[in-house]
């Protein structure tokens, strides 16, 4: 096979080896526009089972590299003049030059061809002369663009401005990051050692700080000298090196994130960086490159057509590159919002740092480093003011919310049952909660409970507007105050356009087949088309629901609720108001998002004004509409949070959507807590998480974080009521409260997760 590869980086040269030793009767040529040893970059990192691929694929080129190895396991990170290490995280690297110059001396022994500065402006005369071409020509690859129509690439053009140096000052202890705050912003350094003299040292700040240097009007030598003044404490009289000086002026760049709908067109493949990028924060791209390489090499000799290989080859890389770009977004984004993280403690901005990409977890990063683990949750629960056992878990820890004290920050969040009679609470509802309340959560919320017949979302739901819905509820509080640890919160909410529904299970927010109630929101914009077109709210309307807002939260305190959310989210009548989606008044309550969160907020002064004083008030708001800037986004919500900061709200509970059926939203794990994470680190305000958080691991690495201060799980809580005790038993918990009946199947449970833990078995 006469093969012309276009590009001689990592993905490029490992992909003509790997032909070559397919079948040695290859005829390849890889064209490189540089001087052999003419490369850009400094060190890169690779990982113990890329080795060990790389070891299956050519042994003879994989035994050279490790030969070059740099290995470390530390993580050193310097915030606000603290050097914290953790350890664990098992690294390699090796220089970039030292890389190319090994796979170039084995393609040459394996009979390669290497045409160095050779510029390939264009791929189709090597398409036409070549049975198969592939183009690993790099981030900025010519050949995508040649036939951009097929391959649809995507590029996105990051935020943040880096520059890629070396030095000779050591390292080699740890991979160290470290945030300098300068007259001009905050500017960062990720450093490794990657052989014994050299480190790479990757310079990387915000587009504005960038600006405020004015780095752009710099040449290379005079941005390195600005740097090295910036890093100069931790130099140790050591320059700053660029290895870029074939490159024209300011060696800066952004980051661009590369995705392609197809990586091959005819005889053409895309490969590495060219068909897709993996910011470098998470340390991937050569591994994506050079294993893409070793997949297209096998699939080339083992399918029937070249048509049939590339297909595999798309198909087999694609969810792999996914996954990593996935991670290497997180990643990125961190670093772009790292001014948000900033001002958290040393102990929780490292922790955050190493938990950014949500690759490692919290029980990860206990096998990595248990000491250092322990110490950040000893901190936790120390910053948390627990008097008892430090050692544990973040999800264990108090929080206090005016005089309320949690004992821990599992949320039982509020979910409709749909099984009250005119508004009034049954036995269903007090079995269903004691339940829950006897499962170790620290609060439990009780359903969206309306504060009027009409307010209702479907005849299934409860109310707190007649005496018997106050007696019902009263009964239940007492219950779960004499016996469990747990508080209780009422939601009380008003359905507005999506009242006069079905039973969730019989059709959610469709209208009831017969007997529907007016429904009213802030302006007449129905839910969907199939459902009622509500009354615009007059101003007597407001005062009417805001009094019955009132007299609801009087009832909740009479019963004797610990704490109060009010429920501004969802789409229902306040979040009518919030959402520009169907908020068209032309008024002071319609417009600007003041205006908007006027009415949400007169509703919260006046229930405030008769909510016990030593009690909390929350409000639950939609932080993303799902649909671009024509709704909330998550940078609208952090305005809305301090509205609601200012006006005394005591936490945000920051959920999404459901207020339009035009919401698209972008599911995954914890898919809603980068907007709790968002509003408490950019207004200070307490925040509660909710939305496919399901693991213990999940809820700790959120609170550890500095994500949110309690974290709320809906279903999981359906699936099981004593979902806290049971991660208690999971994690080696010992000092939950478990009911005292129930202490015997307490002891089974524990001795079975011991025994299980012995044998390797997970409860
Ligand atoms: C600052 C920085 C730090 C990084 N750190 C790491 C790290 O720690 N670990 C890691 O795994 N990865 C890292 N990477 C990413 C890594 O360098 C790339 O993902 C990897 O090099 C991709 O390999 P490639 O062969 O696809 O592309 P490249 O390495 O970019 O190679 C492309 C080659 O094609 C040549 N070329 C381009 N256009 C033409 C043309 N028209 N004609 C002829 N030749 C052409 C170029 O000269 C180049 O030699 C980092 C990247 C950057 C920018
Ligand atoms: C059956 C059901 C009923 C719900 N009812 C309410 C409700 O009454 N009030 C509310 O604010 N959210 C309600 N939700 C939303 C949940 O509180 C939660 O925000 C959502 O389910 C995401 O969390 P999860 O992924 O842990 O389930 C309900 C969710 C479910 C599954």
């Amino acid at each position: 096979m006469k093969v012309a590869v276009l590009g001689g980086g990592p993905a490029g040269l490992y992909f003509a080896i790997s032909m070559k030793l397919r079948n040695s009767a290859h005829d390849i040529t890889v064209v490189e526009r540089n001087r052999p040893d003419d490369t850009f970059g400094w060190g890169v990192v690779l990982s113990a089972e890329t080795l060990d691929n790389l070891s299956r694929n050519d042994p003879v080129s994989a035994v050279w590299i490790k030969r070059y190895f740099a290995y470390w396991d530390d993580i050193a990170v310097i915030h606000k003049g603290v050097r914290t290490v953790s350890t664990g995280h098992g690294f390699c690297g090796i220089g970039r030059k030292r890389l190319l110059t090994l796979l170039q001396r084995r393609a040459r022994e394996l009979g390669i061809k290497l045409a160095f500065e050779t510029e390939v402006p264009d791929p189709k005369p090597y398409m036409e002369t070549h049975d198969l071409v592939v183009a690993a020509d790099g981030l900025n690859s010519r050949s995508r663009a040649a036939f951009a129509e097929v391959f649809k690439p995507d590029i996105d053009v990051r935020k943040c401005k880096f520059v890629w140096l070396g030095t000779h000052q050591k390292f080699d202890d740890a991979f160290t990051f470290i945030f300098e705050e300068t007259e001009h912003g905050w500017v960062w350094a990720h450093a490794y050692q990657f052989d014994p003299d050299t480190a790479t040292f990757i310079v990387e700040c915000s587009q504005e700080t960038w600006d405020k240097f004015g780095f752009g009007a710099m040449s290379q030598q005079e941005s390195i000298a600005v740097c090295e003044r910036i890093f100069e404490k931790y130099l140790g009289g050591h320059a700053l090196m660029t290895n870029a000086n074939h490159i024209r002026g300011s060696a800066w760049i952004n980051f661009p994130r590369v995705l392609c709908e197809r990586w091959s067109y005819r005889n053409l493949a895309l490969m590495g960086d060219a068909a897709a990028s993996a910011h470098f924060s998470i340390g991937s791209g050569t591994k994506l490159a050079l294993e893409s390489a070793v997949a297209l090499a096998d699939y080339v000799h083992s399918e029937p057509t070249l048509a049939a290989a590339f297909e595999k080859y798309e198909s087999a890389r694609r969810t792999e590159v996914l996954k990593l770009q996935s991670a290497a977004r997180n990643s990125l984004e961190w670093f772009e919002e790292v001014e948000r993280y900033l001002p958290l403690d040393p102990v929780q901005f490292n922790y955050s740092l190493l938990t950014r990409s949500q690759r490692i977890s919290h029980e990860n990063l206990r096998l990595r480093d248990p000491a250092w683990l322990g110490d950040a949750e000893a901190w936790f629960q120390q910053r948390s003011g627990s008097t008892g056992n430090l050692n544990r878990a973040p999800m264990f820890a108090p929080f206090r919310l005016r005089e309320l004290t949690l004992r821990n920050r599992v949320v039982v969040s509020p979910m409709a049952q749909y099984k009250a009679v005119d508004g009034c609470p049954t036995d269903w509802h007090f079995a269903h909660y004691a339940e829950r309340a006897k499962g170790g959560a620290g609060l439990v919320y009780i359903e969206m409970t309306c504060v009027s017949p009409e307010g209702r979302i479907t005849p299934g739901c409860p109310g707190l507007y007649a005496p018997a819905h106050e007696a019902a509820w009263k009964r239940l509080v007492n219950f779960v105050h004499a016996e469990t640890e747990a508080k209780i919160c009422a939601q009380i909410g008003h359905s507005g356009p999506k009242g006069s529904t079905r039973l969730g299970w019989e059709g959610t927010d469709e209208p009831l087949p017969a007997g529907n109630w007016p429904v009213m929101a802030a302006s007449a914009v129905p839910w969907s088309p199939e459902n009622q077109t509500p009354r615009a709210m007059t101003r007597a309307d407001m005062d009417r629901v805001r009094d019955q807002f009132v007299a609801s939260a009087e009832m909740a305190a009479r019963c004797g609720f610990d704490m109060l959310e009010i429920h501004a989210a969802h789409g229902y009548l306040l979040s009518s108001f919030i959402t520009p989606l169907t908020n068209r008044r032309g008024d002071e309550y319609g417009g600007s998002l003041e205006n908007r969160m006027r009415y949400p907020l007169e509703v919260f002064h006046a229930v405030r004004a008769v909510w016990p004083a030593d009690k909390p008030i929350s409000m639950r708001i939609s932080a993303n509409d799902w649909v671009g800037d024509d709704g909330v986004t998550p940078a609208e919500a952090v305005e809305i949070a301090r509205l609601l900061q200012a006006a005394g709200v005591d936490i945000c509970d920051v959920s999404a959507g459901q207020t339009s059926i035009r919401a698209r939203p972008v599911y995954g794990r914890m898919f809603q807590t980068p907007f709790s994470d968002r509003i408490r680190n950019e207004t200070g305000m307490a925040t509660m998480a909710v939305g496919n958080i399901f693991e213990p691991d999940h809820v700790n690495s959120i609170l550890m974080a500095g994500r949110a201060d309690l974290v709320c799980l809906a279903r999981p809580h359906l699936a099981d009521p004593y979902w806290t005790l049971h991660a208690a038993v999971t994690l080696g918990d010992r000092d939950v409260q478990w009911p005292d009946p129930y202490l015997p199947g307490r002891d089974q449970l524990y001795r079975l997760a011991e025994r299980n833990a012995t044998m390797g078995l997970k409860v």
